[in-house]
């Protein structure tokens, strides 16, 4: 254990197979937090943790049910003190032109709708423990780039879904922090048209990177509230600049 500065509380991340989540829950369990673990490949969770003290749980964010059922189970039994929902996806298919209402509905749901029904069943734990919730969204929901109107209006939903929950919440003692990560070298780049080239990914954001950003944000004092955070890799963005000339980037 690296730390302890999570020790008593309890952690659940959603999306946590892979990338940001799987860094996010890695990190808090070497941080001492008791960390739930879900997405839909549970084994994934498994075999990414590494041997640390992580409870897998297989669940889809975009059915309600299977949210509910998964968060009242964690909530009951060791409440909850941190939320982190970092489940999100974009396929290659994304332009205006290509879009079609499958593919739109099937991203709202998971990178929006999911969002939502996590939060709504954890309500309840949150107040009680007064806790954070961390929504990995993105820079793609604040300025045009190339990653699709379907994913950018999702993450665009996302960060005001947090903005307006925290607006409402902050009074019980919850807080809402939306991430806007710039590019991150994870799997998701895998999905776009042409995945970047390697030295893109090597100087883009590395997901342990957006963890450390999550660490501070739970470790932060109960009294001090970010609404939002955004982070880009130095190399390649700055706020508003979504590409450099050669090679042309886009963000997820
Ligand atoms: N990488 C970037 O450049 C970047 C930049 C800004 C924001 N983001 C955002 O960061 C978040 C994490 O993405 P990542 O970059 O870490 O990509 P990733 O490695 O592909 O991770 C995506 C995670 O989402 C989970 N997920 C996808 N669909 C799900 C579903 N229906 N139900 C439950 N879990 C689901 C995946 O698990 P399963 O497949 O096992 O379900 C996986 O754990 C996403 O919301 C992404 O939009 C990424």
């Amino acid at each position: 254990m690296e730390g302890a500065s999570l020790s008593g509380k309890t952690a659940l991340i959603i999306g946590a197979s892979s990338g940001i989540g799987l860094a996010t829950a890695n990190l808090f369990a070497d941080s001492g937090a008791k960390v739930h673990a879900a997405a839909r490949r549970r084994e994934a969770i498994q075999e990414g943790a590494g041997g640390r003290d992580v409870t897998a749980h297989a669940l889809d964010i975009s059915e309600e049910e299977s949210v509910r059922r998964t968060v009242e189970e964690v909530g009951e039994t060791d409440g909850i003190d941190i939320l982190a929902v970092a489940a999100g996806m974009n396929f290659p298919e994304r332009r205006l032109e290509q879009l079609t209402a499958d593919g739109w509905d099937a991203m709202i749901s998971v990178n929006l709708s999911g969002a939502f029904y996590t939060i709504r069943a954890a309500l309840p734990y949150l107040r009680a423990s007064r806790g954070l919730v961390v929504l990995i969204s993105s820079v793609s929901g604040r300025w045009p780039d190339a990653s699709g109107p379907a994913y950018q209006a999702s993450k665009a939903g996302m960060t005001e879904l947090a903005h307006a929950a925290g607006f409402e919440e902050h009074v019980n003692g919850v807080r809402f922090t939306s991430i806007l990560p710039g590019i991150v070298d994870t799997p998701i780049l895998d999905n776009r048209p042409e995945p970047p080239p390697r030295e893109v990914r090597d100087a883009a954001l590395k997901p342990e990177d957006v963890a450390r950003a999550c660490l501070f944000l739970a470790t932060l004092p109960p009294r001090a509230y970010v609404p939002e955070l955004t982070m880009v890799p130095t190399a390649i963005q700055a706020l508003g600049k979504t590409s450099t000339a050669t090679p042309p980037v886009g963000e997820e």
